[in-house]
């Protein structure tokens, strides 16, 4: 079902380097280039996600973006705040191509892109606890009530997103122009015991950060923003109340032995 994961290590072994040797060694050895003396893929994640998920957790101020898009928002964030690394994540293959190249031909030497689906990554191969902060922009809206599923944030899908969020420092920034997917997700952060949430109603600082942004700006269409963080410790549950009524834990309680089971 999932589509296997890409990896381009846009650098060279450097000391500002996010990754290490052996990972970015074998990231140039074992796929084709994707173009820039820089460029690197994986077939899958296989043969390097131990040495991938060691180096990602080496540290705990990446900054990741998931669904980079053309790569605007990562590619200059990542060009103004070197050396802070830099995670991007996309599903398109095109979009990954395109931002790789402008990495590369930035000469970037602080940015990973990865290739592949969000949450599987998230769940397979990105440590807890590894983002300073954590970016989601203009993600697809699906928009029919039986793809709401598909949504990267809703209560099931909330607890995979915000673990990896260091604490108390990390930080999630959302942004979507569809208004009732971003009163869906201002309402799942809302209800979540580990979440203090607030809105970004006059824009970010620095005005439009993405593609998406900056054409809906333009067209003047409102846009919902949103900046959450963890509550620092003494929390029981990291589980959003709508993900946790998903879970069913089995077996189910202790049923005394039926006499015709214990008779013989
Ligand atoms: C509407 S575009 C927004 C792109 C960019 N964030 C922006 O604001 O300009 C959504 C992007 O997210 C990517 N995407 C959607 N679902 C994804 C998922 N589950 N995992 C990774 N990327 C995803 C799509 O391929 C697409 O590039």
């Amino acid at each position: 079902m999932w589509p296997g994961a890409e990896l381009a290590a846009l650098s060279v072994r450097g000391s500002s380097d996010p990754l290490p040797p052996e990972a970015a060694e074998n990231a140039r050895r074992e796929a084709a280039p994707i173009g820039g003396q820089f460029g690197a893929g994986f077939r899958g994640l296989a043969s390097c996600r131990a040495e991938l998920r060691a180096a990602f957790a080496e540290r705990s101020d990446w900054e990741v973006e998931l669904g980079f898009g053309k790569g605007r928002f990562l590619v200059s964030s990542a060009a103004a705040s070197a050396p802070r690394p830099f995670l991007g994540v996309e599903m398109a293959s095109r979009y990954f191509r395109l931002a790789a190249r402008r990495a590369a031909s930035r000469r970037l030497s602080n940015v990973v892109l990865l290739r592949g689906e969000a949450l599987y990554l998230i769940a397979t191969l990105l440590p807890a606890g590894m983002a300073r902060t954590v970016h989601v922009y203009f993600p697809d809206p699906w928009p029919k009530s039986r793809h709401h599923r598909r949504r990267l944030l809703d209560p099931r899908t909330v607890d995979l997103v915000l673990s990896l969020l260091d604490r108390p420092r990390g930080r999630l920034f959302f942004a979507t122009d569809h208004l009732e997917y971003g009163e869906a997700v201002a309402d799942t952060l809302a209800r979540h015991p580990a979440v203090e949430l607030d809105r970004v109603d006059s824009g970010w600082p620095e005005g439009p950060r993405t593609n998406y942004e900056a054409k809906f700006v333009r067209e003047g269409r409102p846009i919902v923003r949103l900046a959450a963080r963890l509550r620092d410790g003494g929390l029981a549950s990291l589980l959003h109340p709508g993900g946790r009524d998903d879970l069913l834990v089995g077996p189910g309680p202790a049923q005394e032995p039926s006499a015709s089971r214990t008779s013989s």
